[in-house]
């Protein structure tokens, strides 16, 4: 399907967002002929920047975060002919009046009006200042064709989220923002949904009659890095878990919506949320572990703690680690507990969903009999497996838990386009599955905020620590008792068949 042309406008050219994922994305589009004909790439920041500098800085980017490696130097040269870098304050007017004859001009040279995207990749003191000067210039006036694309972080709690939902929506209509939570682009992600609703023998057995618990667990190698700034105000509650965490559990918890359409998707996901108990204070310190990475090592190399890091105050008590057990209030998981795990400076990269099964109601074999587990794990592995019970040849009969497997390396041999790729193309196609609505993100706060407003009040209470390069405190595993012992972790074939 080839959109309509396309005037792709960025703000925060100069960002590492636009290096790392969204020219790199556009690119791997263009080159895979995924874009309309007819697009241009204007490039907005406040630097004074040598336009062929910039456009080599941003194929430096390409050729070291594309997926397809390094750029075809003749199709770089199409590409980067349709990128213009504009030097404006985002909070001048000049910077709006020529972006619109930049755009304008585009539009007439291509004979269509077609469609118009804003990425807004900027700092979010930027946001409304941007929606303001887009709506009154009228560069993001057409209900059809125009469309903002918002970051990450929406608001810092559900009261800055709800006005800028009210900001937003009083210049541009619910179907022109598209709000970005990237882990709905991730290709396994996006397969939980044909793995729930077009495999129809899981769907029966989905619910509190067959399921023990639901592990959610996305583990992170990397520290805060250059980002201490930002994160030292955020801490792991906000930056994931209200988010990309909730967006994973409204998947892998939502009904099957009507349709696979934009709306009722975003419907069912928006009831999960409203149905997850809230949290009282006391619950939030019996059922939510908090914890910050101290010195250690990852991979052999020394890490500094959290403390120490670049931009961070070293009296910090912001958590790099949350692990929280939930519950959904509704008949299908009534008393089902879900567990939500993220941190950073752990042990290694591993996001992954656990179904864990019940055990079964009637033992006929002496050996114990491990439960059937369900493990949809979303990176870096990209693999669904499923633990069950089999015989080993021989000639007594005994148990042991084996695995099968899917893997895409196995099954597939397209490559994998990246959330940012799938992402772009589906703002530029007008669908808004995968974004999220303002009712999503007011939601997911909701049930965020007794947690953060708990810990507001008492901030180095319950805070923990752990070794960077491990799992992560001793508190997270024994939140998950009686349930399980450990937070489960993809295990290499040899260690199931020893289990
Ligand atoms: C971002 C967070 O939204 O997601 C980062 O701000 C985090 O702190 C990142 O590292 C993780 O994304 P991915 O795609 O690398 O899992």
């Amino acid at each position: 399907k080839k959109a309509y042309p396309a005037a792709i406008t960025i703000f925060g050219a100069k960002g590492d967002l636009t290096r790392r994922k969204l020219i790199p994305a556009l690119y791997n589009l263009f080159i895979e002929n995924h874009l309309p004909a007819l697009f241009e790439i204007f490039c907005v920041d406040f630097q004074t920047v040598d336009e062929a500098a910039f456009k080599n800085d941003l194929l430096a980017g390409v050729n070291e975060f594309s997926r397809n490696g390094k750029a075809e130097p003749s199709k770089w040269a199409d590409f980067a002919a349709r990128i213009s870098y504009l030097q404006g304050d985002f909070t001048k007017k000049e910077t709006y009046v020529s972006l619109k004859s930049k755009v304008e001009d585009f539009e007439k040279s291509s004979k269509q009006r077609g469609n118009r995207m804003f990425y807004f990749a900027v700092a979010p003191r930027f946001i409304e200042v941007i929606a303001e000067a887009l709506h009154t210039r009228k560069l993001c006036s057409n209900k059809v064709h125009d469309r903002i694309v918002v970051e990450k972080p929406f608001g810092t709690d559900l009261d800055t989220a709800r006005k800028l939902n009210r900001f937003l929506t009083k210049r541009f209509s619910e179907k022109q923002i598209y709000r970005i939570d990237h882990y709905l682009g991730k290709e396994t992600v996006q397969n939980i949904m044909a793995f729930r609703f077009a495999n129809f023998v899981f769907e029966p057995l989905w619910n509190k009659n067959y399921i023990d618990h639901i592990q959610i667990s996305v583990a992170e190698q990397v520290s805060v890095g250059k980002r201490g700034g930002y994160y030292d105000t955020a801490g792991a509650m906000r930056d994931m878990i209200q988010n990309h965490l909730m967006q994973l559990l409204c998947i892998v918890a939502m009904e099957c919506p009507g349709a696979y359409k934009a709306e009722a998707i975003r419907d069912a996901k928006t009831k999960v949320l409203k149905n997850i108990r809230p949290f009282t204070t006391p619950q939030v310190f019996k059922n939510v572990v908090r914890a910050q990475y101290t010195a250690g090592e990852v991979d052999d190399v020394p890490r500094i703690a959290y403390r120490q890091e670049e931009q961070v105050s070293p009296e910090s008590n912001t958590e790099t680690f949350v692990a929280l057990k939930m519950l959904i209030d509704n008949p299908r998981w009534e008393g089902v507990p879900f567990f939500l795990r993220t941190g950073k400076s752990m042990t290694r990269q591993s996001s992954v969903i656990v179904v864990q099964f019940k055990d079964s109601p009637h033992k006929i074999f002496k050996d114990d009999i491990v439960p059937n587990r369900l493990i949809i794990s979303i990176q870096p592995e990209l693999e669904i497996s499923l633990l069950f019970e089999s015989k080993v040849p021989g000639l007594q009969m005994k148990l042991v838990p084996v695995e099968m497997d899917f893997t895409y390396q196995e099954a597939y041999t397209e490559s994998l386009p990246e959330a940012y790729e799938a992402l772009l193309l589906d703002v530029l196609h007008g669908d808004a599955t995968l974004f999220m609505r303002a009712d999503q993100v007011e939601a997911a706060w909701k049930v965020v905020m007794p947690i953060l407003d708990a810990w507001k009040k008492s901030p180095s209470k319950q805070l923990q620590f752990y070794e960077s390069g491990t799992w992560g405190p001793a508190a997270a595993s024994n939140l998950l008792k009686p349930y399980a012992k450990e937070w489960f972790r993809l295990p290499s074939r040899e260690t199931v068949k020893k289990l």
